[in-house]
């Protein structure tokens, strides 16, 4: 019963771990993150080299929790919940560079827990509640990091054996509780190389023993917020004297609240510390007006971030190269104070309150000179810098405004960078006012309030690669002409320009263009793309215009290393009339972005329906319905255009019956019979029947269609209104012709139909020649009409005339009523 409890378990286990961890790169790198794992799963093979097994558990660690992975490189075991580390631990993964063991809350290290890792260069042990740095790391000669933030240690003092540690570059010691620095902390770093950095911030330092650092050469020092208090601080730097460093940031972080109130000699201890670069993050409030910068005038960098700088006394640098004064509510850029520093490369002065530009005089070497961020409004830019010849940078984004005219940039030839945005440029949509600056690469003017009037604005920007002006306005169709000239332009930025059409010669010459980015304006088409000289385009974002389709001619002509198009939120055309479309759509879901947010244009606005779900199979069932309804209908139509045809005169004879049975008064009968015969007989008609019958006594009134049929009447109305209708009665001359004639017959039929109702008396069938049988079936009731009525037949035989002729004259005669 156990065994199977037990066994079920684990059959479980190993079925949910094998699943649980995920292959990343394959066979290589794995991540089993926060999966609730108490042991590595034994579906991870042995090639693997970087395994994430952070967030499991893992609470005692020892040799038999790793299998034998040789080519393991990296293993984090962050948030694992380690208690206990056994020696030799990493036996079976010896050949780790990188152990991460982040956030354990270990009580026991073995004293030998890292004996087996002789490859090891990064040991991260942050927050393991390490309360010292007498680590047994011996056999660890390649280690390069050691990062123990966040513990309990309050001694900076390293074991002794790590002074033949000679790749060590890295000593992290942020976040502990070292309030004392002696001397004899120091011996090892004065041993080691030149390159360590060595990060103290976020630690009570109270006193450090003067002295302590002489003669040490350090890359990086990091003390911001090191300090218990302000007094701390300012001994503290005192006691670094003699220390050699490239990089000193000091000052506190951001999330520091503590207000430090500072005396004129707060800094003086900088002095003595021989350094390169200072990164000062000021946060300090001076009770009194001090020059923050006595102590820096031999730095290459200065950057002041986050303090109040009431005023800049004089910088009297001597080799100075890059200068920044970032966040300290400055209100004038220190233009006096900057000109003749001929060291100077670089000045960024961001996120302050200045107003105005001061005239930078005998600058040679300045080259970047970043302004973003102020609160400058000048009318007219920007002779400021004639004496910087050598500008290469200046952005002057995020300012409210700025006016520019012809000959703005007059002597800053140099310029290759140069960046408006989101400030409002005076004066630029109507000249020219970059002609002279021909090795300019990226101008951006976005959202500069500029409307472009003039055709010749970039007039002479002839290398310029990147051009943003999003967010402004062209007046007319300025826009087809205005990059005419941009033959070098690789990346142009027209996007929420409310852009309505675009004309294919708006991109002549851009041949090199490869990202054109449109979104948010209000196009309808992108026919422009049917221009040969926009094939090197590879990104092209159309989203958020009013797109409902594009045509075929167009999708078959698109760049062929387009590899971006964005064409979401457009209202497409999701009918059948776009099938082309919505299957390009569909196919090309690689090289679209975000084809999920591909809606189709939808009447009611709520409702979201993606064209890439669009079910084409129901348009092509609906296009076989037209056809085969279309093809029913036109045969439909042919029959019944064949039928009245065919049946035109019985149609005539039914209207003309119910026009009689209408007004049933008596029809006056201007005949006394109608003779239907064929026009082959009409020789024996004449001579016999109508001498005969006219002639004799009382004469008989025949109705002959040749004679009697009124002119310009249709023969079938004829044969109705005169012939049938006008007779009292049918003399039918059947003969070998009378049966082939197909007027004879509809004649035939249709005296049958007037006499339905009556009896067949009325009509009198005259046989003028032998028929066969056979042949009579062909008419229809003749066949019937004889058999059952009696009937004339001619002879040639003289006397049995003269009884045909009596008799027929009788039968016409009579009346059936
Ligand atoms: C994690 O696993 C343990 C047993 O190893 C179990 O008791 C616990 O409920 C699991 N937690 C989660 C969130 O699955
Ligand atoms: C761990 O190794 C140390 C020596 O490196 C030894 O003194 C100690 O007894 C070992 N502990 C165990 C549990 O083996
Ligand atoms: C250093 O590694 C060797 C094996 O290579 C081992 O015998 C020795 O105990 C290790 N030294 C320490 C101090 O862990
Ligand atoms: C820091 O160290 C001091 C002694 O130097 C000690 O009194 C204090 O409790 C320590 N703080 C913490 C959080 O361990
Ligand atoms: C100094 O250390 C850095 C890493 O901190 C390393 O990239 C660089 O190569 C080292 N330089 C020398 C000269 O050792
Ligand atoms: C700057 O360097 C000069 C000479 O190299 C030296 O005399 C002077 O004391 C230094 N000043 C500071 C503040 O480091
Ligand atoms: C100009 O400064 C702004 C704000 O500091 C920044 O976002 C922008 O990237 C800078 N422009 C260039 C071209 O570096
Ligand atoms: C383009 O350059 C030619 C000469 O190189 C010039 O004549 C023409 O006016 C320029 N057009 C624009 C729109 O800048
Ligand atoms: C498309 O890309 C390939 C490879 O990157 C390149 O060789 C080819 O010239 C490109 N075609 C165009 C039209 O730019």
């Amino acid at each position: 019963m156990n065994f199977f409890t037990v066994s079920a378990f684990v059959i479980y286990f190993t079925i949910s771990a094998g699943e649980s961890c995920t292959d990343i790169t394959e066979n290589l790198q794995y991540s089993c993150i926060g999966r609730n794992l108490s042991y590595i799963p034994p579906s991870i093979p042995s090639s693997i080299q970087t395994l994430d097994f952070s967030f499991n558990i893992l609470k005692h660690l020892q040799k038999t929790v790793f299998p034998v992975l040789p080519f393991l490189r990296v293993l984090d075991l962050s948030r694992c919940q380690v208690k206990h580390i056994e020696n030799d631990t990493f036996y079976n993964v010896k050949n780790l560079t990188t152990l991460i063991l982040t956030g354990n809350p270990i009580r026991h290290f073995g004293p030998g827990f890292l004996n087996s890792l002789h490859n090891l260069q990064r040991l991260i042990l942050v927050d393991v509640g390490l309360s010292s740095l007498q680590i047994q790391i011996n056999n660890l000669t390649k280690l390069e990091e050691l990062r123990v933030g966040t513990n309990n240690i309050q001694s900076m003092s390293l074991p002794p054996f790590m002074s033949i540690f000679k790749d060590f570059s890295l000593l992290d010691l942020h976040a502990n509780n070292i309030s004392i620095i002696k001397a004899n902390h120091t011996v090892v770093f004065q041993e080691i190389g030149r390159n360590m950095t060595l990060i103290l911030s976020r630690n009570p330092l109270l006193h450090i023993e003067p002295g302590a650092f002489k003669d040490i050469y350090l890359r990086e020092l990091d003390i911001r917020s090191a300090f218990a208090s302000s007094a701390a601080q300012k001994a503290g730097l005192q006691a670094l004297h003699g220390l050699n460093v490239k990089r000193l940031k000091f000052g506190k972080y951001k999330d520091d609240y503590r207000i430090f109130s500072s005396d004129a000699d707060y800094l003086d201890g900088l002095c003595f510390i021989n350094f390169h670069e200072v990164y000062y993050y000021m946060k300090e409030r001076y009770d009194v007006k001090i020059n923050i910068f006595r102590c820096m005038i031999n730095a290459t960098i200065v950057a002041v971030k986050s303090g109040i700088i009431r005023e800049i006394a004089n910088l009297p640098f001597n080799e100075i190269k890059e200068l920044y004064f970032i966040s300290n509510q400055l209100d004038t850029v220190p233009g006096k104070q900057l000109s003749h520093l001929h060291t100077l490369e670089k000045l960024v002065f961001t996120n302050n309150v200045a107003t105005q530009i001061p005239d930078f005089i005998d600058m040679p070497r300045l080259q970047y000179v970043d302004l973003s961020s102020n609160q400058i409004t000048l009318t007219l830019c920007c002779s400021f810098f004639s004496g910087t010849p050598h500008l290469r940078y200046l952005n002057l984004s995020l300012n409210p405004q700025i006016g520019l005219s012809v000959g703005t940039f007059d002597g800053l030839d140099s310029l290759e960078i140069l960046d408006f945005h989101c400030t409002k440029v005076v004066g630029m949509g109507h000249q020219s006012p970059f002609c002279n600056l021909k090795y300019l690469r990226y101008l951006d003017v976005s959202y500069s309030s500029v409307t472009f009037t003039n055709i010749y604005c970039f007039y002479g920007l002839s290398n310029l690669n990147i051009l943003k002006i999003a967010g402004n306005n062209f007046q007319g169709d300025v826009e087809r002409y205005l990059f005419n000239n941009l033959t070098l332009l690789e990346h142009l930025d027209m996007s929420y320009c409310r852009v309505v059409e675009l004309h294919p010669n708006s991109f002549k010459n851009l041949q090199r263009l490869r990202l054109l980015n449109l979104r948010g304006n209000n196009l309808m088409t992108i026919d422009f793309l049917d221009l040969p000289d926009l094939k090197r385009l590879t990104s092209l974002y159309v989203d958020k215009n009013s797109i409902t389709s594009i045509p075929l001619h167009v999708l078959q002509k698109l760049p062929t290393n387009l590899s971006e198009f964005d064409l979401s939120s457009n209202p497409i055309d999701c009918s059948c009339s776009q099938t082309d479309f919505i299957l390009w759509i569909i196919q090309k879901q690689k090289v679209l972005k975000q084809p999920k947010n591909i809606f189709c244009k939808t009447l009611s606005p709520s409702s979201d329906f993606r064209a890439t779900d669009f079910d084409i199979d129901s348009c092509v069932h609906k296009k076989r319905l037209t056809i085969v309804l279309s093809v029913c209908f036109v045969t439909v139509v042919v029959l019944l255009s064949f039928l009245v045809y065919r049946f035109q005169f019985y149609l005539q004879y039914c209207c003309i019956l119910l026009r009689g049975y209408r007004s049933p008064g008596q029809q006056e009968c201007s005949y006394d019979a109608f003779v239907i015969f064929s026009s082959y007989d009409e020789v024996w008609v004449m001579n016999e029947l109508m001498e005969n019958l006219e002639n004799g006594v009382p004469p008989i009134q025949l109705c002959l269609h040749m004679r009697d049929f009124q002119a310009g009447k249709s023969i079938a109305s004829n044969i109705i209104d005169e012939g049938i209708m006008g007779s009292r009665k049918i003399v039918v001359v059947v003969s070998q012709h009378f049966i082939e004639s197909a007027w004879c017959r509809f004649e035939f039929e249709l005296a049958q139909s007037r006499f339905m109702m009556e009896r067949n008396a009325n009509i009198i069938i005259i046989i003028l020649e032998d028929v066969e049988e056979k042949k009579t079936k062909k008419v229809f009731g003749l066949h019937k009409h004889l058999k059952k009525n009696t009937y004339l037949k001619w002879s040639r035989d003289p006397l049995s005339n003269m009884r045909f002729w009596i008799r027929l004259r009788k039968a016409i005669i009579a009346t059936n009523h």
